[in-house]
């Protein structure tokens, strides 16, 4: 697997990223999480992405539990974890409606609690999961700027911004954003076209792409587009040693010029092999226009 670095001063992480946002959703044990981030790092995959909010509050916790079953074991992998975002649940009957708070309170709270949940006394790179239209970027910022300086965080960046949101945040930070975690898959092109694709470039910093297989929706039989792609993949497949369209969905998104980090979702062993073989895929130019093509399901402009 290609390690890459996210930003000049960022961490160096592997090309595609383990997402945990499902990770409850199987009701795995600790051993069983702990196997399969055995089988990431042999796949060359060290980079997981999680949230605070992930399972209701309760991913982080499995994911910490699962890391100290091995000695050593959390060493191995850069950490990715976001927060702001506040969901009514047990433990926090004050939030009575689901809301975000990007205050730098509130984010140095949070911090600290995945910290202790994840086990680790500090997190490769700390996210600011979506835009708060309630907080000054200053205020955030200022949350980030204590992280840092503690070495509690090694980088911050932020998910689901809009150009204008990053720029402002960005102009404010000591140490430059790392990444905008955006959504981007065949079904969703959205960053190609609002300029956060172009401004991750013009800063330099590698967008991270989740949801890559669009939340399983790539495979849907009953959407026109997933049987146009499927049909599609089934041409390209042959040029492409065998690829299958999960594969051909990741190195899609690897190929865009913004050269996005994907973030895969599944909790099924064989798919996360079988995603990491699409590193070694470089896509022709054409065969990106013929899965735009099907997606769309109409011809460029
Ligand atoms: N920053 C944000 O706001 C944000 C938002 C959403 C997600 N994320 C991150 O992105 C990560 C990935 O998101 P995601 O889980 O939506 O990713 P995804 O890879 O697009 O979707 C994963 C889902 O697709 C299913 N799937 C995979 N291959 C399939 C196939 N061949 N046929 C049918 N279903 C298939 C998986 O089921 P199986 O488990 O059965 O394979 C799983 O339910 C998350 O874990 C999280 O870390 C971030």
């Amino acid at each position: 697997m290609n390690r890459v670095k996210i930003s000049t001063r960022g961490p160096e992480f592997s090309r595609l990223i383990y997402g945990t946002w499902r990770l409850l959703d199987t009701k795995p044990t600790a051993q069983e999480i702990n196997r399969r981030l055995h089988a990431c790092l042999e796949l060359g995959i060290t980079t997981l992405d999680t949230a605070e909010v992930y399972g209701t509050y309760g991913v982080e916790a499995l994911l910490g539990e699962a890391l100290v079953l091995t000695p050593g074991l959390r060493d191995k992998f850069e950490i990715v974890t976001k927060a702001g975002i506040c969901f009514p649940h047990a433990q926090r009957h004050e939030w009575q409606i689901a809301h975000y708070n990007a205050t730098g309170a509130n984010l140095v709270q949070s911090l600290e609690k995945s910290l202790r949940l994840l086990r680790t006394d500090r997190i490769e790179l700390f996210l600011v999961h979506r835009p708060d239209w309630l907080t000054r970027a200053d205020d955030t910022a200022a949350g980030l700027h204590e992280l840092l300086r503690s070495g509690k965080i090694k980088s911050a960046g932020v998910s689901n911004y809009t150009v204008s949101q990053f720029d402002l945040l960005n102009s404010l930070m000591e140490q430059p954003l790392a990444t905008n975690q955006l959504e981007f898959h065949l079904l969703h092109h959205e960053p190609m076209h609002d300029g956060t694709f172009h401004q991750c470039e013009k800063s330099g910093v590698r967008p991270m792409a989740w949801s890559p297989l669009a939340g399983g929706r790539l495979f849907a039989p009953e959407n026109p587009a997933a049987q146009r792609l499927a049909a599609a993949a089934k041409k390209l497949a042959g040029r492409y040693s065998g690829a299958t369209l999960e594969q051909l969905a990741y190195a899609w998104i690897m190929a865009h010029p913004s050269r996005p980090l994907p973030v895969i979702g599944t909790n099924k062993l064989e798919r996360i092999q079988s995603a990491a073989k699409a590193d070694e895929i470089v896509m022709e130019r054409q065969d990106w226009f013929t899965l735009w093509e099907a997606a769309q399901g109409r011809r460029i402009p």
